[in-house]
């Protein structure tokens, strides 16, 4: 893939890209307006968790930390790496203040710089679609996995969020069918641009959109790179907003006409 320029975008180009994203990530979602991160995915993902007490365990595109935190508050013992240098420097900035433990590491997900075997478990909270070769990820995931450790992560739901889809609205305006095409088009990322929708107008025109990269893959080629790094598919999940939480944000009601998002926890045979 390549960007308007027609720059490669390799791993390294897509950190730059999350670099120019991340003040304004950071910003808006330790405000709280990354509503599908706070009130779908991150609860989602903390109850599919398995006890990480005392476990060594790795973040994988961390951001700014907030799961990286999170699963460090249960008593995991984390070091924690993402491809752009400005979220790492977040994510220490909060550490410094209030140490957690966790080890924060510029590195990338395509050559972790790891030895074989060195985490009870790794997780990656809405990363791995961003990372322009998953198959090599895999790979580099089971390889620092100790045999019997375990790889949690979500991503956005690959049979729906396709490259391409379009909401079908009612008379109301209410999201209440989806249209998706070009499921197959997987060779080619693309760039999305979007901000927070919840986030006030000030702040929305205060920061420019997000750019973000993201590889396509088909839902059976994402479980093939799995089983082909030598992974066991444990657990799934497709989550959705709970009553409560659409009662307070109504435009989270869209997460139940399809699924929005994939989580999936693979395990690491046992010697
Ligand atoms: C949508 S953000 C998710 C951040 C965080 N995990 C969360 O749930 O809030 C995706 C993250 O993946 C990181 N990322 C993308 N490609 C990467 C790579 N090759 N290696 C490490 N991190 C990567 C980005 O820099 C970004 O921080």
């Amino acid at each position: 893939m390549t960007d308007e320029s027609g720059k490669v975008l390799d791993h390294r180009a897509v950190g730059a890209l999350w670099d120019e994203n991340a003040e304004a990530w950071t910003t808006l979602t330790r405000l709280g307006y990354d509503k599908y991160r706070d009130h779908i995915n991150t609860p989602a993902f903390m109850k599919m968790l398995p006890d990480v007490s005392g476990l060594r365990g790795l973040d994988v595109g961390c951001g700014e930390g907030h799961n990286t935190r999170l699963v460090a508050q249960r008593g995991a013992r984390l070091t924690a790496i993402d491809i752009a240098r400005h979220f790492v420097d977040y994510a220490q900035a909060r550490e410094d203040q209030e140490p957690y433990g966790i080890t924060y590491l510029h590195a990338s997900a395509v050559e972790l710089p790891f030895d074989d075997a060195s985490f009870a478990f790794v997780m990656a909270t809405m990363s791995m679609m961003d990372v322009p070769d998953q198959d090599r990820a895999i790979h580099e995931v089971a390889r620092v996995l100790q045999p019997g450790g375990f790889f949690q992560f979500s991503i956005l739901h690959p049979c729906f969020m396709t490259p391409r889809f379009k909401w079908v609205l009612d008379e109301a305006g209410q999201r209440v069918a989806l249209e998706c095409g070009d499921y197959f088009r997987t060779e080619q990322g693309t760039i999305e641009e979007w901000i927070f929708g919840s986030a006030p107008d000030e702040l929305k025109e205060r920061f420019a959109k997000f750019r973000i990269p993201r590889f396509f893959h088909t839902l059976s080629t994402w479980l093939n790179m799995l089983t082909a790094a030598g992974l066991a598919i444990e657990e799934c999940a497709e989550p959705y907003a709970s009553d409560e939480s659409i009662a307070i944000y109504p435009s989270l009601a869209a997460t139940r006409v399809i699924a929005c998002f994939l989580h999936l926890r693979c395990r690491k045979p046992s010697r």
